[in-house]
């Protein structure tokens, strides 16, 4: 048996995976998170750990828990963990969502340039990356930043508690902003840039390798053997790519989560020239480009949650009925926005209200504004010849039949439904199988366990009409950016 942990942003899900990739139990825990200033978004560190001890405790409550072999994880990126000399964690999380890093993102990419940074680590500095955090701890809090002794990525937080051992691996590394993710090594001249070295490191693994056993006293704890191998596992994002299948070369995942991401697996390492996809490492051993918006699903939670007020959000999307008509646009920037801006000041916005607007209209140009922003990375990868015919979709707000059909027609390409949509935890059991020999590569894993059920396909007049809609869409944001 396989755990998979997917550490996400507003709660962590645990699913239970036999040898043969079949799904036994899905558990999920939430957590509180933070806006201490607007802009800022942060966690405790415990909160993760204690949530997922339990989820574990609650996951395997009923299986033959000597039969656990593996825990792995997916877990939100770029989050800055700091522990102590004891390690102890010096302050809250500081998560990729969050936005406060304008003056160290301006410095690294102005200043040191980003060129530079470039070569060092084949990306720009973003907001949301972990090096400017480094620095704004460095300006802001130096009492903080003295004691650092390791420096991690919140799922890491979860491998050396269960395991005791300082890791990450290398897809999550290379949103940190400090990995030479051609070479997969620590990129020693952005250490230096940032003041920390390589000891404050943690050591780095491929996303299927084994990184220690499960510590004895927690062994005893859970009743599971101490033998389990604790494997390091990825950033939800490529974690999800391997639960979906998207590994080895040009395929595709969308992901519909708290952050809205196009993924692009790729064989070969390549960089965007524009900087405005991410290089990344992949989970399979190769590398993958990458458009991340900060506000997807949870723009859509905004909606119906905070202003809205209702938690039946079938019968809200149960009330759309003119795809492709809407004259309302909405701009999905709630936190900023990351792919393509790179604006942590960029704000949501409604355009295009009229006396007759409805509910309905507004509730549509949600769902559609988080598509054509999904469309606008999606445009950067077709401007470096990347061709993009289907793709796979994954995470909270996949599971909306209208929203899959919104994505297909402003995409204009094929969406394949999954039988298991459950992303990174599966991509994370999936990863500590593979490091337990169960499947001899991730590739393989993936061929054997994920199955798509079926495909949404583009319709030719919506598609148009979609067509016309993103190219006023694609306007809005350079018209109204200076007001932000
Ligand atoms: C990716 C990113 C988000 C988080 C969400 O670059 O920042 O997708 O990983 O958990």
């Amino acid at each position: 048996l396989y755990i998979g942990v997917d550490l996400g942003t507003s709660a962590v899900k645990l699913l239970l995976m036999n040898e043969t990739g079949k799904i036994e139990k899905i558990v999920s825990r939430e957590y509180p998170l933070y806006f201490p200033k607007p802009g800022w978004s942060e966690q405790n560190p415990e909160d993760w750990w204690k949530q997922s001890l339990e989820g574990i405790r609650e996951l395997t409550a009923e299986c033959d828990k000597s039969q656990v072999a593996g825990i792995s994880f997916g877990g939100q990126m770029h989050g800055l963990v700091i522990l102590d000399e004891n390690d102890e964690v010096i302050r809250p999380a500081i998560l990729w969502n969050d936005g406060r890093t304008q003056k160290e993102t301006d410095y690294l990419n102005e200043v040191i340039g980003k060129e530079r940074i470039s070569a060092c680590t084949a990306n720009i500095a973003f907001a949301g990356f972990t090096a400017p955090k480094i620095l704004w701890v460095k300006e802001n809090e130096p009492e903080n930043f003295k004691k650092i002794r390791k420096i991690m990525l919140p799922k890491d937080y979860l491998a050396y508690k269960l395991s005791g051992v300082h890791c990450c691996d290398t897809s999550d590394a290379s949103g940190m902003l400090l990995f030479d993710v051609k070479n997969r090594c620590w990129s020693k001249e952005m250490l230096k840039i940032c003041g920390i070295t390589e000891e404050q490191m943690p050591k780095l693994f491929e996303s299927y390798e084994t990184v220690g056993t499960l510590k004895d006293e927690l062994a005893e704890m859970l009743q599971i053997p101490n033998t389990c191998k604790i494997v390091a596992g990825a950033g939800d994002n490529a974690a999800a790519a391997v639960g979906t299948g998207t590994v080895g070369d040009g395929r595709c995942n969308i992901s519909l989560g708290t952050s809205g991401t196009i993924f692009i697996s790729s064989k070969e390492f390549g960089v965007d020239p524009n900087n405005a996809l991410h290089a990344f490492a992949h989970a399979d051993g190769n590398y993958h480009l990458m458009g991340c918006m900060l506000s997807a699903a949870s723009c859509n939670k905004w909606w119906m949650d905070e202003i809205i007020g209702t938690k039946d959000y079938r019968k809200e999307q149960a009330a759309i009925d003119k795809l492709g008509e809407n004259k309302v646009y909405f701009l999905p920037y709630l936190m900023g926005e990351r792919s393509p801006h790179n604006n942590p000041n960029a704000r949501g916005t409604f355009i295009g209200l009229t006396m007759d607007t409805t509910r309905a209209d507004m509730t549509q140009a949600v769902l559609e504004g988080v598509a054509f922003a999904i469309r606008d990375s999606f445009e950067v990868a077709k401007s470096l010849g990347i061709k993009i015919e289907r793709t796979k979709i994954c995470g909270g707000g996949a599971k909306s039949p209208l929203w899959r059909k919104i994505i297909a027609n402003v995409l204009n390409i094929k969406v394949d439904i999954i039988k298991a949509e459950e992303g990174p935890a599966l991509g994370g059991a999936m990863l500590a199988a593979v490091a337990n020999g169960e499947f001899a590569s991730v590739e393989e894993a993936a061929e054997k366990i994920v199955e798509v059920v079926d495909t949404i396909e583009p319709e030719q007049e919506l598609a148009a009409k979609y067509e016309e809609k993103y190219r006023k869409f694609a306007k809005i944001y350079p018209t109204v950016k200076d007001l932000f």
